[in-house]
Order: structure tokens, then sequence, then C-alpha cells
């Protein structure tokens, strides 16, 4: 009976430390994608990648960045007809413009309604981008 016992304690053992093994070979498995397939995709840019960021910087990052970074269709339609498609480094935005873009929709862009973006909110991100161009942001391709 005892030998029973201990046999299966040495069994489970022996299963557990199966399971270590198996998961310790899964840790050393190389990351990323296997040589010659498509260069990884750019990190989506979120909040918690700019803990600083604070007013227009934040709301913009919040309410427009998942279009306007660097895999959104913002970004790659407007990539099609301006040297710079990342508004956050353009130099050439004004907050009437910004605003005008957000509130009626431009080409593609839907029009962002207040109950999306309030008009403060809307003021703040125009005056940010009009303040540009600011440095590059976490996740930017190149
Ligand atoms: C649903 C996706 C989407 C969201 C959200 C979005 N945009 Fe856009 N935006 C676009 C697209 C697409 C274009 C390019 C339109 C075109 O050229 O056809 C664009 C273009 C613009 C332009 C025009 C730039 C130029 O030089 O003509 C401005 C300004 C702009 N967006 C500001 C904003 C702001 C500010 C926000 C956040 C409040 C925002 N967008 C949110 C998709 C979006």
């Amino acid at each position: 009976m005892n030998r029973r016992i201990a046999l299966s304690l040495l069994l489970a053992a022996g299963l557990l430390t199966g399971c270590e093994a198996a998961s310790d070979a899964g840790a050393d498995a190389p990351a990323g994608p296997p040589a010659g397939g498509p260069p990884p995709m750019p990190q989506p840019i979120t909040l918690a990648k700019r803990p600083d960021a604070t007013g227009g910087e934040a709301a913009y990052v919040a309410k427009c960045v998942m279009c306007h970074g660097p895999n959104g269709m913002g970004f790659g339609l407007l990539a099609r007809r301006m040297d710079q498609p990342d508004l956050e480094k353009r130099d050439d935005l004004t907050t009437d413009y910004v605003e005008l873009a957000a509130r009626q929709g431009i080409g593609n862009m839907p029009a962002i309604p207040r109950g999306e973006v309030s008009d403060a909110e809307l003021r703040q991100i125009a005056e940010y981008l009009a303040a540009g161009p600011h440095g590059a942001p976490a996740g930017a391709a190149q």
C-alpha cells in the first residue's frame, strides 16, 4: 500500500517537472516573426505609452491617434497627399483648420460630433497640433 502511494507521488513529481521543462522551452523560443517575413507592425500609441501627456496631447492620444497613429487610416491616407502624414509632426496646422476638419469631416475622415469630443476638448487638441511640430511620438513608424 505504502509503495503504491510512493509510486504515485513519484509519478506526479515526474509530471510536474515535465510541465516545467515544457514551459521553459516556450520561454526560450525565439521572439518575433521568422526571418524573411514582413517587418513588425508599429506598436499602437496609447495613453499608457505616454504617461506624461496632459491637456491637448492627452486628448489627441485618446480621441484621434487611433486613426492618426502610424497604423491608422488617417496616417495612411494623408501619406498619399502629404509629405508629413503625422499630424503631431506638422508645422502648418492652424487651430481653425483642425477644428473645421474634425467637425465637418474631410475627405475620408468622418465628422467628429460633440458627443464624442467636446468643444473644449477639440480646442485643446487643435491648440496642441497648431503648436507643433512635436517630438517623435512613441511608436512612430519611420
Ligand atoms: C475614424 C478615423 C479618424 C479619426 C478618429 C480622426 N481622424 Fe482625422 N483624418 C482621418 C482621415 C482618414 C483623414 C484623411 C482624409 C483624406 O485625406 O481623405 C484625416 C484627416 C485629418 C485632418 C486633415 C489634415 C490635412 O492636412 O488636410 C485633420 C486636421 C484631422 N484629420 C484632425 C483630426 C483630429 C483633431 C481628430 C481627433 C479629434 C481626428 N482627426 C480623428 C481619420 C480620422
